[in-house]
């Protein structure tokens, strides 16, 4: 089949269009990619992140459309993309809630082995953070399972002054539900990941 000059015409913008298009579609995809099956490498992130910071930032967004950021500690994650944080203190992020209970959830890798790790290496094994994106339930009463968790969790400081005074009061409970999320990327040292 030979292509002659109007056919140029026509199918070098029709070309161009697909190209485009193609190309928005994987940026897209870049900034927000559905959880699918890629929960278990996600949580892994996410322990690490617990692990060497101790809290998530959970962002939210008011009801004019300002940005807030709280940091959470006392976050659980279970194995179908969902989890549960203790709600105690914040006052802004629950009241952001009656207009808009969306949130974004991050949680970066900080452990200082990691990175030098990454650095020897010119390349990171696993994502040095992830953003996962999602809606919270109304707060309800903590099940006696999910107090057990946290107790666990916060043990090893149970003779210390400001347990107490800190998490006596961690009785309540929001749950999440996560349906997307975005890795924080790096040009080279991210490449491969997911
Ligand atoms: C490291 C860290 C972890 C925290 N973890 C929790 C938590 O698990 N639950 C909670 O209710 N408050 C927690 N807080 C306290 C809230 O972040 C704090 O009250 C904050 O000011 C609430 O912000 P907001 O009212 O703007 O949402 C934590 C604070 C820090 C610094």
């Amino acid at each position: 089949m030979q292509i002659t000059r109007p056919d140029l015409i026509v199918l070098t913008p029709l070309f161009v269009l697909f190209v485009l298009k193609f190309s928005f579609k994987y940026r897209e995809m870049e900034i927000m990619i559905e959880i699918g099956n890629n929960w278990g490498k996600i949580i892994e992130i996410l322990h690490k992140g617990k692990k060497s910071n101790r809290f998530f930032s959970i962002a939210t967004v008011d009801d004019q459309g300002n940005p807030h950021v709280t940091p959470i500690g006392h976050v659980f994650f279970r194995d179908d993309s969902t989890g549960y944080y203790f709600d105690a203190f914040s006052k802004a992020m629950p009241k952001n809630f009656e207009t808009n209970k969306r949130i974004c959830l991050m949680a970066v890798n900080s452990s200082t082995l990691y990175w030098l790790k990454s650095l020897f290496l010119g390349s990171f094994q696993t994502s040095p953070a992830v953003r996962v994106f999602g809606e919270v339930s109304e707060p309800r009463e903590a099940t006696e399972e999910e107090i057990s968790r946290l107790k666990e969790s916060i043990k090893i400081t149970s003779r210390l002054k400001g347990h107490e005074l800190l998490w006596s009061d961690l009785t309540r409970v929001r749950d999440m539900k996560f349906t997307s999320f975005s890795p924080a990327t790096y040009p080279e040292m991210c490449e491969g990941l997911w």
